[in-house]
């Protein structure tokens, strides 16, 4: 018997080293959402803050999405694709039950010795993969991590529903974590409430679709006002938490960048959080929709790219979505 067996140990810090963006090139208006339910243009800013949004090609994939974000920001980070320790790809929309879409991306930006798995934790999967990603590279299972949050939800959306229709998008965001000098990803506030299942969650499993002789796709179905009253009241305790755990103030802050679910939620947070007016805030949903997991590091890449944001500034990362789940975190910008 052996007395004791070697473990990994791993970097001090970690930190988030680049993004990268894909957004698809189709742009899909109020007015053609319009031709499937009973709505407005005007109803959808109003209610949504959605002026637009970009919806895949027919034949263009959640792994096409995917791979074109990570091999962008892995690019940027100036790491080749074989020092890549895992590849984590949060995402609820890829087709396929098995295999994952991150052991292909994997494959196919060449990080031929990673580790690959998905994340099913919707609108907040990207943040929970910010955590993991973290604490792989901080216990020394992986130098460094790609975290990807892409979703193909036009496949996965009735667009003659009119509680979700002109709400959901597709795209893609990835970020390099990789080891730091100094502390870069404050502590990982996360959590779930199963009781609130139904609030987002298909029309039927896909033993009842079968079932069913094949009627009722699968489809994504929402409680609007549930999720909505959920997300204001809730996420500002867990933002809170997380700037707690990361000692830092919000005054300090140089980027609030929360899931782009809608732009009344947006505001409704950081109303009631207080957040002084001159910080900036995420608003990519005006143009983008609302992408789920993709949508938190797309609005950074966007806002990084436009100046809006200081590489190298504060920003506080929150994502909700079904589940219910939330995960948050404080982060230095790439
Ligand atoms: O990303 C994952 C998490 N998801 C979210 O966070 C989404 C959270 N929920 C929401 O963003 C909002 O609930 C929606 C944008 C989906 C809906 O907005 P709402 O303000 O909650 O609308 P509502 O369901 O309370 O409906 C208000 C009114 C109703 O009419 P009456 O009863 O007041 O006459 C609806 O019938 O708006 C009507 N309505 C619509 N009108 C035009 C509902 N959907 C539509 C529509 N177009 N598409």
């Amino acid at each position: 018997m052996t007395s004791a067996i070697k473990t990994s140990s791993g970097a001090k810090y970690a930190k988030i080293m680049s993004v990268g963006g894909y957004r698809p090139e189709r742009i899909v208006t109020n007015a053609e959402i319009c031709e499937h339910i009973d709505s407005s243009d005007e109803w959808i800013r109003e209610r949504s803050g959605i002026i637009e949004r970009r919806y895949a090609a027919l034949d263009e994939t959640v792994v096409d999405m995917g791979a074109a974000a990570a091999a962008q920001a892995l690019e940027r980070s100036g790491i080749a694709p074989e020092q890549i320790g895992m590849v984590l790809t949060a995402n609820v929309t890829h087709p396929y039950q098995t295999p994952s879409a991150a052991a292909e991306i994997a494959y196919r930006i060449g990080a031929v010795t990673a580790g690959a798995l998905d994340i099913a934790a919707a609108c907040a999967g990207f943040c929970y993969g910010v955590g993991l990603g973290n604490d792989l590279v901080c216990g020394g299972t992986a130098n460094y991590v790609i975290v990807i949050g892409v979703e193909k939800l036009s496949d996965w959306t009735d667009p003659k529903d009119r509680g979700s229709a002109f709400i959901f998008a597709d795209g893609a965001g990835a970020v390099v974590i990789g080891p730091s000098d100094t502390p870069a990803i404050g502590p990982t506030i996360w959590g779930a409430d199963g009781s609130q299942k139904d609030a987002i969650t298909m029309t039927q499993s896909w033993i009842e679709y079968r079932k069913n002789g094949g009627e009722v796709f699968p489809n994504l179905v929402m409680q609007g006002q549930q999720v909505f009253r959920w997300a204001v009241s809730e996420m500002p305790k867990v933002a809170s938490r997380a700037l707690d755990a990361a000692g830092v103030q919000l005054a300090d802050l140089d980027a609030f960048i929360p899931h782009q679910a809608n732009m009344r939620i947006t505001d409704a947070i950081a109303k009631s959080l207080k957040l002084p007016a001159h910080i900036p805030i995420a608003r990519d949903i005006a143009y983008t929709g609302n992408t789920s997991a993709a949508s938190v590091p797309l609005a950074m890449d966007s806002m990084l790219a436009a100046g809006e944001i200081p590489s190298g500034g504060t920003a506080l990362l929150i994502g909700f979505g079904a589940g219910l789940v939330y995960a948050a975190q404080v982060v230095i910008l790439p």
